[in-house]
């Protein structure tokens, strides 16, 4: 029995394990770009690699349709969304974090037909997606993560990639579908002491400039392709149309896909014909069309292609003679006249082939969450991001008195983070004041060209208050006046935050009497000291960490100690965040709500879908189960044939009414098979199992009565069992025996198709009374030996005895063993 216990035991814990190590270990990355993403996967035990969508394809459209309760993903919604050009969503990315009335928005609504209005609340985008709903950019694009997330759990997983990379200087070109970025990295391997006397290998990636064009991509070579083919249609059919194709949003979302094809054709061959039936108003379209007449039409694009080379390297003093490699990165750097315009700028040699530049994004996102996820070893690689654009504080000063006797105010406007300040730093302003007063924070110093695009430059406003009481108090006490210490923070993502301000006091003073000073705000003030006493590199020196108030209050005497104490008040800080605003807490809830309605839409219509499948696979499989033989032996005609017509009636009603029959009615009908099913089941198993579980209990009764036999015969160890211990575990293997053997001569006489009279679960229940009885005899540990004089104090030498109890222990504890070691990457 123990050792059934232990198996379902193991079995258990290892079920339980892979399951955490699947919900918890693994670490996704999705390169979500305006036209496509791609999933990304680390998992123990599986190597790096793009999961593959359920077409088996490496990336996905970034498209969404929405038709009724269900949503279609990928290449599905890509075709869908000539049919349902409203309720498909395309190239969200463009415009997502963007405001309503944004030009980028306006573009964008020029191209695609869905309704957009502007967020009464935010100023964002909402989809008026039909009459009675609207969606927020968000929560579509929500919808598209989920989904990855669901590729990725769903995907199974294909080679090793290796990863290599050497130390250099590298520009990274990446031209999206919307926009272009280079950049320039160094790499550099640096050998660092690791655990012990060991070094490792780390290689240090470095960000050291970016260069941007934030409009040019390859998407907007799709959107002129199909503006001449849409005049080429109107042309073709000049006074022949009712209206323009322009007006048709439908014709103008399936011209949009041609052009992206016949794009993709001609940067592999030097011409094709577009070509789409009925297009618009019954008319066919069809045009053949020449690589060199794309070119023509994106003279202007190529010119802008060196652009963002000449920045990142102008930003880093460098020349192209610095730089080892070119990366062509994103869908955009394969239109050929824009790969062979950067070959004539950095030249051919530089070009790195050994990338796929399509995937290179969603490998390193996947590689870095790895690296940061602490579940995984991967070979260290060090980066450091850096800030983009320079963030600067604006305040004011406090009222002065100048020469001329006015009382004025001095702005003062400080770079914070400069362009290339790394990401993840902290940075602690201080100030002398005495009131309450506020700050802002906003990009600074941008050059025309780039605010041309930018939106709006306020990221934070900020208000302090609390200081002007504490200035007050002290002031009544007589002591120094405050500083003033605010931190703030350039998060890993960039993202800047202010994280807190507080007011430093130093004062020599009688240490008991700090206690009381602050009054109410006592116990706060004495955790502040301990928890926060300028943790930052800015910080005065560590003097400030001297002993807190009351420590030493064991050495105070009347002759007061005289101490030099800093002390940090915390101060209020409010802090507006400027830009575009989170959701609100009511329209995240509703959102949320809404995406969980849609996902248990999406359940219910899985679980429906499992339901039919199994009463489809119940009725396939039911002449199988009718033709075994111990089904025979164990069932009657008359119940087969009850089964067999049940089975067909539901057969017949699968495919008819059945195929949109609500999940009640599918559930109803299984049951009323598998209630049918069950009594012969359950037969069928006992008939099967019956004869081992006789033996078991035979078995133990067998050794149950060789054990007492022998403590009983053994005359060579001094015996600690009585008698009467030893015959109650005799008789509780008489009185099962004796019941054994009635219920078998019971059970021979009834047929096999009726219900058994000796069942498993009772010779099991038998089985562990049987147990429990020899369990109290067998766990019995011998009296200890009484100390006599001449004895030594070592008492220990009774435990020599083998028992079954240490044998149990061992039993359990190898259960934990069997846990299985993690695997790693
Ligand atoms: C509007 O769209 C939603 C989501 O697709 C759907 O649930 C609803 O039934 C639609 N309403 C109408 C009037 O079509
Ligand atoms: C470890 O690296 C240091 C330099 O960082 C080098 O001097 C030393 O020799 C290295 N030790 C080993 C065992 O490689
Ligand atoms: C910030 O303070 C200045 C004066 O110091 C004042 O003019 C301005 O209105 C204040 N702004 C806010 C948001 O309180
Ligand atoms: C200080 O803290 C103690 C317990 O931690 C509490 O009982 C006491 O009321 C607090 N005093 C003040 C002034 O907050
Ligand atoms: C810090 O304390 C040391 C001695 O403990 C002293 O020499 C030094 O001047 C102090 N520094 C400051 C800034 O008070
Ligand atoms: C108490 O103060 C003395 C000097 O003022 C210092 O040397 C000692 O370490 C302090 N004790 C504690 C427990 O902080
Ligand atoms: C009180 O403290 C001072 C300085 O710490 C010390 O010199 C003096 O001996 C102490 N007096 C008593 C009575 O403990
Ligand atoms: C149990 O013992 C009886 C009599 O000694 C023997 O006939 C029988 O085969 C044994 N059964 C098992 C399962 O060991
Ligand atoms: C009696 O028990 C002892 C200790 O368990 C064992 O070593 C010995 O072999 C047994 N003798 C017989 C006759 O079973
Ligand atoms: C305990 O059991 C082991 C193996 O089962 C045996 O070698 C050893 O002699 C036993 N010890 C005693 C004290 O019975």
């Amino acid at each position: 029995m123990l050792k059934t216990i232990f198996i379902l035991g193991t079995g258990f814990l290892l079920t339980a394990l892979c399951m955490l190590s699947i919900s918890e270990a693994a670490v996704i990355a999705v390169d979500y770009g305006t036209n496509w993403f791609k999933v990304g996967l680390v998992k123990p035990g599986i190597p790096l690699d793009i999961v593959l969508n359920r077409d088996s394809k490496r990336k996905t459209p970034s498209v969404l349709t929405i038709r009724g309760e269900e949503r279609i993903y990928g290449t599905d919604a890509v075709n869908l969304g000539a049919r349902f050009p409203f309720n498909t969503y395309l190239s969200l990315k463009q415009i997502i974090g963007r405001l309503a009335d944004d030009k980028y928005v306006q573009a964008y609504q020029s191209v695609f037909p869905n309704k957009i209005i502007p967020d009464p609340l935010r100023g964002t985008i909402l989809f008026q997606h039909n009459e009675t709903t609207v969606f927020s950019i968000e929560e579509l694009l929500a919808m598209q993560l989920s989904y990855a997330r669901e590729l990725a759990e769903a995907t199974a997983h294909e080679s090793i990639k290796d990863v290599v990379i050497t130390p250099q200087y590298h520009i990274f070109y990446d031209m999206g579908a919307g926009s272009t970025k280079a950049s320039l990295i160094s790499f550099k391997t640096v050998e660092m002491k690791d655990i012990g006397r060991f070094n490792k290998t780390v290689i240090n990636m470095d960000v050291i400039s970016i260069g941007y064009d934030r409009t040019l991509g390859g998407q907007e070579i799709d959107i002129r392709l199909r503006s001449y083919f849409a005049e080429k249609f109107d042309k073709t059919y000049e006074g022949k149309l009712k209206e323009s194709i322009i007006k048709s949003p439908r014709a103008m979302t399936r011209l949009l896909k041609e052009a992206n094809r016949v794009k993709q054709i001609l940067s592999a061959n030097t011409e094709t014909v577009a070509s789409l039936e009925n297009l618009h108003e019954e008319r066919d379209f069809r045009l053949a069309i020449t690589r060199s007449e794309l070119e023509t039409m994106i003279t202007d694009l190529i010119k802008r292609v060196n652009g963002p080379i000449q920045d990142v390297l102008n930003n880093a003093k460098m020349t192209l003679a610095d730089v080892n490699s070119c990366v062509l990165v994103g869908g955009g750097v394969r239109v050929p006249a824009i790969q062979s315009t950067i070959k004539d700028i950095v030249g051919e040699d530089k070009i790195a082939q050994n990338v796929n530049g399509d995937e290179a994004a969603v490998l390193g996102a996947a590689f870095r969450g790895a690296g940061l996820s602490r579940q995984f070893k991967v070979k260290e690689i060090k980066i450091k991001d850096i800030a983009s654009y320079p963030i600067k504080v604006d305040y004011e000063s406090e009222l002065k008195e100048s020469e001329d006797g006015t009382m004025n105010t001095k702005t003062y406007r400080t770079i914070l983070f400069d362009e290339y300040t790394s990401v993840g730093t902290r940075k602690i302003m201080s100030f002398k004041r005495t009131s309450d007063f506020n700050f802002s924070i906003n990009y600074g110093n941008l050059n025309e060209n780039i605010l041309k695009d930018f939106g709006p430059t306020d990221i934070a406003a900020a208000k302090i208050t609390g200081l002007s009481d504490i200035v007050k108090k002290h002031n009544d006490n007589g002591i120094e006046q405050p500083k003033l210490k605010v931190t703030l923070q350039l998060s890993d993502s960039g993202i800047v935050s202010v994280i807190d301000a507080v007011a430093t006091i130093e004062h020599q003073t009688i240490s008991d009497k700090i206690r009381t000073f602050f009054g109410v705000n006592n116990n706060k003030s004495d955790e502040a000291l301990k928890e926060v006493p300028f943790s930052d590199e800015s910080a005065p020196p560590d003097n400030a960490s001297q002993p807190v108030p009351g420590e030493n209050d064991t050495q105070t005497n009347d002759t007061e100690q005289i101490q030099k104490k800093i002390e940090s008040i915390p101060l209020n800080l409010e802090v507006e965040y400027l830009g575009i605003k989170p959701m609100g807490f009511n329209e995240k809830d509703a959102a949320i709500r809404r995406l969980r309605t849609m996902d248990e839409t999406d359940r219910r219509r899985r679980a429906r879908e499992e339901a039919r499948n199994n009463l489809e696979s119940f009725v396939y499989n039911l002449q199988d189960f009718l033709s075994d033989q111990i089904v025979i032996k164990v069932s009657t005609d008359k119940q087969r044939k009850e089964l067999a017509a049940k089975s067909s009636e539901t057969s017949e009603w699968l495919y008819e009414e059945g195929e949109d029959a609500p999940i009640e009615s599918l559930l109803t009908r299984l049951n009323s098979l598998r209630l049918l099913e069950k009594p012969i089941v359950y037969r069928r198993d006992e008939h099967a199992r019956r004869p081992e579980a006789v033996n078991a209990i035979q078995s133990a009764i067998n050794s149950t009565r060789e054990f007492v036999e022998k403590i009983k015969g053994n005359t060579t160890v001094e015996r600690y069992h009585t008698d009467e211990e030893l015959d109650k575990l005799l008789n509780v293997c008489n009185k099962i025996e004796k019941w054994l053997d009635e219920k078998l001569t019971e059970q021979n006489k009834i047929e096999p198709y009726v219900d058994p009279v000796l069942t498993t679960v009772e010779i099991e229940r038998m089985l562990r009374e049987i147990e429990r009885e020899f369990l109290i005899v067998a766990t019995k540990r011998p009296p200890k030996r009484k100390a006599t004089p001449s004895a030594t104090t070592d008492s220990e030498s009774t435990n020599n005895v083998n028992n079954t109890d240490s044998d149990q222990k061992s039993t359990t504890t190898q259960v934990v063993k069997e846990s299985p070691t993690h695997e790693e990457l």
